[in-house]
């Protein structure tokens, strides 16, 4: 149990912090959406209630550098766990490194098996890119130079193209480089192509099951080899390009290259399968569907007998999947988990796109549920959210509203998806609109908080409305393009986030403090001294002030 804090014994309501995912604080007021929303509720939070700024990026939560953007596993991960840990982007990058991933076991097997029987191939599916969110094309670059020295001679990569964590049409800019680097090393008997792909939005990297015909055409894709055929990947994407005009990066459809009308990288009995993305959640659905003997979620047609391995395991309660390369951070401790030790009932809320968001990352990339807690999932459209940027903004709020009202939760926790989700369709009218829809949920919610007679730190994960355009890499303004245009953005940033304590309950004497390094993991204790607890040892210190 955490213990009572001796210098304030709570509010008399609930606590509920909001996560307004992709809100952060821009530098320029040119291309934030934020700026341009009409937002009379947060207008007037910032104006009249205690606010501070929260680092949500680089080193702050566990990434490898402060060039890092944050995004939000990192970012529920901190905010949940209450501490920071070195994340997966970090891990792989330091095990590769001190060359310690090529003595584990995974790899050992994965290598072994590509090597024995006739003809065996070492395929690698994952994000093609440097985005360093769910994973960087130099780790993948990595293990095909250690594949081929150890004696590999087939490889087969299945690049699914950014355009979401990079710029939004940046995919020539990995492809033609890597595909001039495979045949570089393609010498000596070892050959190495890529063999399929497709944007990330369309093919393999859905989450939370909101989409599974993405990841069958993804399955097809890379398995089967369906697809509309090209002669390499960099042909694949200029073709895709003109017949797709203004299709950006992460929506194209899929492709599969062909010599003479057959498939190169068919995935067959015997092959190894490695996919290297060290983030869990776009990583799920088709590692079940490589690794589950009973799979009923799309019709496979044919499931090859692969030795699987993925860059992480994604799933620690179910062990999905068995074989993986570097081994997770270990999160222990969360303040879920310790709420729920000190006897605390607690709600979790959001929409499909990000409900494992504040369940799964919140309780350290776990997929249980710890005692006393609810969980709630709104379903998500599945539609490009620029033709809806509300989402579920009303509908979370419904389900918000009606938890608070129950009485039963002493502790709440929501995720608003909009900022962060039509952030990434780079579509600034429909950004702006979509922060207007959090600023209209919270306006009905914080009536809710205050009828509970509750508090509310409203937060966010990481920025990304923030920033719409692209900043030139020099001046650091926002760049633009030959016509004059700005040059869209569909990213993250690096931009802190706000952290607003709303409270009517106290008469004045809760407070925050703006310290130095404050960031998302300073928020669990925060969240312990609002209830009247002490944190617990290993978080990090709560930013509360008691006067
Ligand atoms: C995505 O998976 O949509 C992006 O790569 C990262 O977005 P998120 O970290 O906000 O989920
Ligand atoms: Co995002």
């Amino acid at each position: 149990m955490l213990q009572k804090n001796p210098a304030f014994a709570g509010v008399p309501g609930p606590v509920v912090v909001i996560v307004m995912d992709g809100y952060g604080i821009p530098k320029h007021t040119v291309g934030s959406a934020i700026d341009a929303a009409r937002k009379p509720t947060l207008d007037r939070l910032f104006a009249q209630y205690p606010n501070i700024t929260l680092r949500a990026h680089g080193t702050a939560v566990g990434m490898p550098s402060d060039d890092d953007m944050g995004n939000s596993e990192v970012g529920h991960n901190a905010i949940g766990a209450g501490q920071v840990y070195a994340q997966g982007a970090a891990l792989v990058a330091d095990a590769i490194a001190a060359g310690t991933i090529w003595q584990g076991a995974a790899w050992q097997e994965t290598v072994a098996a590509a090597k024995a029987g006739n003809g065996g191939v070492l395929h690698f599916i994952g994000l093609f890119s440097d985005g360093n969110v769910h994973s960087h094309i130099d780790h993948l670059k990595a293990m095909v130079a250690q594949a081929r020295a150890e004696g590999v001679k087939t490889v087969r990569i299945h690049a699914l193209l950014d355009g979401r964590d990079v710029p939004e049409t940046s995919a020539l800019d990995y492809v033609v480089p890597f595909e001039a680097f495979l045949d570089e090393i393609s010498a000596d008997g070892f050959d190495a192509r890529i063999a399929s792909g497709g944007g990330r939005q369309t093919i393999t990297m859905d989450r939370y099951d909101a989409n599974w015909p993405m990841v069958a055409r993804g399955w097809r894709t890379h398995v089967l080899g369906e697809g509309p055929q090209f002669a390499n990947a960099t042909e694949a994407v200029q073709g895709l390009r003109e017949r797709n005009p203004g299709t950006i990066d992460q929506d194209l459809p899929e492709f599969v290259i062909a010599d003479g009308g057959k498939p190169i990288g068919t995935i067959e009995d015997g092959d190894a399968v490695v996919f290297y993305n060290f983030r869990g959640d776009r990583a799920i659905e088709i590692t079940r569907a490589f690794v589950e003997d009973d799979f009923s979620e799309f019709d496979r047609v044919r499931r090859p007998r692969v030795t699987y391995a993925g860059m992480l395991q994604y799933d620690g309660d179910l062990h999905l999947p068995e074989r993986f390369l570097v081994t997770p951070p270990a999160i222990r401790n969360t303040s879920g988990e310790w709420f729920s030790k000190t006897g605390l009932a607690q709600f979790a809320c959001s929409e499909t796109q990000k409900f494992g968001h504040v369940t799964y990352f919140w309780n350290g990339n776990r997929s249980g549920k710890f005692e006393g807690e609810t969980w709630q999932e709104v379903p998500s459209d599945v539609v490009p959210f620029e033709q809806r940027p509300w989402m579920k903004a009303a509908e979370i709020t419904d389900a918000m509203i009606a938890a608070l009202q129950s009485g039963r939760y002493k502790v709440l926790r929501c995720n608003y998806a909009n900022g962060d989700m039509v952030g990434h369709t780079g579509n600034f009218r429909a950004a702006t609109m979509a922060i207007e829809a959090v600023d209209l949920a919270l306006s009905r919610l914080l009536r809710a908080v205050d009828a509970a007679g509750g508090v509310a730190l409203v937060t966010a994960d990481h920025g990304n409305a923030d920033e719409m355009f692209e900043l030139d890499k020099k001046t650091k303004e926002p760049a633009v393009n030959e016509d004059g245009s700005y040059k869209a953005k569909t990213a993250h940033t690096l931009n802190p986030v706000p952290l607003i304590l709303y409270d009517n309950v106290s008469g004045g004497r809760l407070g925050l403090e703006q310290t130095g390094t404050a960031g998302l993991s300073n928020i669990a204790a925060t969240v312990a001294n609002l209830l009247g607890l002490q944190k617990h040892e290993r978080w990090d210190d709560s930013l509360l002030v008691v006067k």
